[in-house]
């Protein structure tokens, strides 16, 4: 248990101090201090009286994983949730953080006692939907409430096992600030939970909306306070759905579950790559098929670039699931060493089916995408590009590319543009090498004319 104690916490940003200062250490407000008894978060997981220990003779059990019984969550966490542990549960509006964790929880609501306090909701909605999922599991509690004492007050009742607050946006806790949702707000409610969770030994969740561009209650106050940040993303108007590991105090990020929203809610995706390549169009000008590497799953997205004549003095730029500066950068290199001129054109440029790909390896098919576009010629529809392009046009060996070319096979692709140093190809498929973008481009026939 940890001692209840006085605390001083600012009632501008949120921030605790362990003793009176005129001025808050966290957002510089003057006399913003209030005395408050409350558990410290810190305070509960290290120990005052502790002494230094060998760190081979330290108890490395403890933190084990509990599964939610919704395996592609399970595969992103490592295993399941920790006891104790806090997670944030991050996304845009709409996307499906409620009906997720509505039958994460059912799962473990079977034999345990569980609780979620729903305060975007009425408890009546809730049900209603956990009885469309089939999510009414006899351990499920609901509590309708949007202040962290009720909260306090309901999990020393029914002392669950798994706490998820539905939103952490909608929440506030007393003297924190007027403003649910601000970030002193959100994140003296993030500290009430995370010492709730340790002193209970309880798996806390806490759902938070996001904006387009990522933040949560204005700058990203959460990420430091909690053990683990989940991000689920997709696009809205397509049903696949993304959950990955942003932070992972328990195990490895980078894992990358996939799901798709249906009827019965989300549902695991068996076949990502065939689910995103099903409304392909083979044979269209500016698309370019490329295996990519999410945690350890590969994954065949479609790159999409349109090239148009532009009416604008600054033409156009615009990019869906694809880094900005990658795109100026291919642009560069076209213009520069493969005499493919397309900077004085409006481009898009997109991955299909919701996807947000980082890694370099997209480059060369980025590149081919632009091209094949600008000449309204396709690259042929057997063929996918694996490689990064260098700023001196040269093509470089991205990691894992048997395992990319084997996925491509598996979907009927017979022919690869690689770099010149990649590893041989896998049974099915083909490689055609280039040390740089101009070859490639003359192997699947898209280099200007002339000289
Ligand atoms: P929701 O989980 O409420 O999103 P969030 O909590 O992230 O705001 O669900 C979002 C959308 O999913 C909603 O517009 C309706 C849709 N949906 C389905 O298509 N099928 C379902 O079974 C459910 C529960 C929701
Ligand atoms: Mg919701």
């Amino acid at each position: 248990m940890a001692k209840l104690r006085t605390v001083h916490r600012c009632r501008c940003c949120g921030v605790v101090a362990a003793r009176w200062q005129g001025r808050c250490p966290g957002c510089g407000e003057w006399d913003a201090l209030v005395e408050q008894a409350r558990p410290v978060a810190a305070e509960t997981v290290v120990d005052p009286g502790a002494r230094p220990q060998r760190i081979s003779e330290v108890d490395a059990v403890g933190a084990v994983p509990r599964p939610t019984g919704v395996p592609e969550l399970d595969r992103v966490l490592g295993g399941g949730l920790v006891p104790g542990g806090v997670t944030l549960v991050g996304g845009e509006p709409g996307i499906g953080k409620s009906t997720l964790l509505l039958q994460a929880l059912a799962r473990r609501s079977r034999h345990e006692t569980t609780l979620l306090v729903c305060a975007e909701e009425s408890a009546q909605q809730v049900r209603r939907r956990a009885e469309r999922l089939g999510c009414l599991a006899p351990g499920l509690h609901l509590l309708a409430a949007t202040t962290t004492d009720a909260v306090l007050a309901a999990v020393e009742e029914i002392e669950p096992a798994l706490l998820v607050l539905d939103s952490v946006q909608t929440i506030s806790e007393p003297d924190a600030g007027p403003t649910p949702g601000s970030p002193g707000q959100v994140r003296a409610v993030a500290t009430t939970m995370t010492a709730l969770a340790k002193r209970r030994e309880m798996a806390v969740v806490l759902v938070g909306h996001v904006t387009k561009d990522g933040d949560l209650a204005g700058p990203r106050v959460l990420e430091h306070l909690v053990d683990t940040v989940l991000s689920f993303e997709g696009d809205r108007h397509h049903a696949l759905r993304l959950l990955r590991a942003v932070k992972h105090r328990f195990g490895a990020t980078g894992e990358l579950g996939l799901f798709e929203m249906g009827e019965r809610g989300l549902v695991g995706v068996d076949d990502p790559s065939g689910m995103l390549l099903g409304d392909r169009h083979p044979g269209v000008a500016g698309s370019v098929v490329v295996p990519v590497l999410e945690g350890s799953r590969i994954l065949l997205v479609e790159v999409q670039a349109l090239v148009t004549a532009s009416s604008l003095n600054n033409p156009r730029r615009s990019v869906q699931g694809l880094d900005t500066g990658r795109l100026a950068q291919m642009i560069a290199v076209l213009h520069r060493h493969c005499g493919t001129n397309v900077a004085p054109l409006d481009v898009h440029a997109a991955v299909a089916g919701g996807v947000r790909v980082t890694e370099p390896a997209i480059d060369l098919g980025l590149a081919l995408a632009l091209a094949s576009s600008d000449k309204d010629k396709a690259v042929p529809p057997d063929v996918v590009a694996i490689g990064e392009v260098g700023l001196g046009g040269e093509l470089r060996q991205v990691g894992s590319t048997p395992r990319r070319l084997a996925e491509a096979a598996r979907l009927g692709f017979r022919r690869a543009v690689l770099p010149r140093s990649a590893p041989p190809p896998p049974a099915g498929i083909a490689a055609l090498r280039a040390g740089d973008l101009r070859t490639a481009l003359e192997l699947v026939d898209l280099a200007p004319k002339g000289p």
